[in-house]
């Protein structure tokens, strides 16, 4: 199953997960920055409760924590939440975090929130119009009236144009101790992608590869605002990097 195998990828890349980033801590900051100019600025609730449904390591919710929302934060994946929870624990900060399938919110996360967000990339891992129609459904199940879900995935009408096969090198580190992380993708004709992500560990005598596996949907920004119109989402609109500053288009979209 789908769930199954995103979930082994995320259980095995949670230690490794911060080696994406230049520096981990710098893009939490950045990042929650961000977000928070983003909600400031088109919440029509004063908005206080926060939920991060595809949360990971805590790249999103530990920032945001920073900014005084009461954030809860979950995830498919055990360990991501695991090393969430330790690295909140580390920063003195208070995040309610638990394991849910976003898929499944309505019966396995309580409360709703002011804000719900999923970030980076996480919604395209639903390959096929219906699960992401069920997810939308159960991230607005969570949602009070008039609150504000906030998504972001890559550029997807850009990427599609060229379908690159790889993602560019992130080299960490020296000749003594380096890692380098990358992606190489395989696409499918529709528009689905395998992605190998690649994490090498090493120093200048012996290199170590980790190669983990997962699936990818390049959903079009008008393939998913009509899916969510259909869960019954409105007043969608798109943020672009050059609107918003973030690294990714963002989908802002209402419970009205
Ligand atoms: C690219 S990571 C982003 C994580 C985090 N937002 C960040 O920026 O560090 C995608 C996340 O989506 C989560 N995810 C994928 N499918 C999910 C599902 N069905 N329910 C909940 N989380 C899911 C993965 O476990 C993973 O943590």
């Amino acid at each position: 199953m789908q769930n199954q195998s995103t979930k082994k990828f995320y259980n095995e890349l949670a230690m490794d997960y911060h080696l994406i980033f230049n520096d981990w801590d710098v893009t939490i900051n950045e990042q929650a920055k961000i977000l928070n100019k983003v909600i400031q600025e088109n919440s029509i609730i004063d908005s206080k409760t926060l939920l991060d449904c595809s949360c990971g390591i805590g790249t999103q919710a530990i920032g945001l924590a920073q900014y005084d929302y009461l954030v809860t934060g979950t995830d498919l994946s055990p360990k991501a939440i695991e090393r969430a929870k330790e690295e909140a624990e580390k920063r003195n900060i208070d995040i309610n975090f638990a394991v849910a399938d976003f898929m499944k919110l309505e019966s396995q996360v309580e409360g709703i929130f002011d804000i719900v967000i999923s970030c980076d990339n996480s919604l395209p891992h639903l390959l096929t119009d219906e699960d992401l129609f069920v997810a939308s459904k159960n991230m607005l199940s969570k949602m009070k009236s008039n609150g504000l879900f906030i998504g972001s995935i890559r550029d997807y009408n850009q990427l599609l144009e060229e379908k690159p096969t790889s993602t560019k090198p992130n080299i960490k580190g020296s000749e003594k101790n380096r890692t380098i992380s990358f992606q190489v993708w395989d696409w499918n004709d529709d528009n689905t992608y395998l992605v190998n992500h690649f994490t090498i560990k090493g120093d200048e005598n012996n290199y170590e590869t980790f190669d983990r596996k997962s699936q990818y949907r390049a959903y079009k920004r008008d393939e998913m605002t009509a899916l969510f119109k259909r869960a019954g989402f409105s007043k969608i609109k798109w943020l672009m990097p050059f609107e918003s500053g973030y690294y990714q288009p963002i989908i802002l979209a209402y419970k009205l």
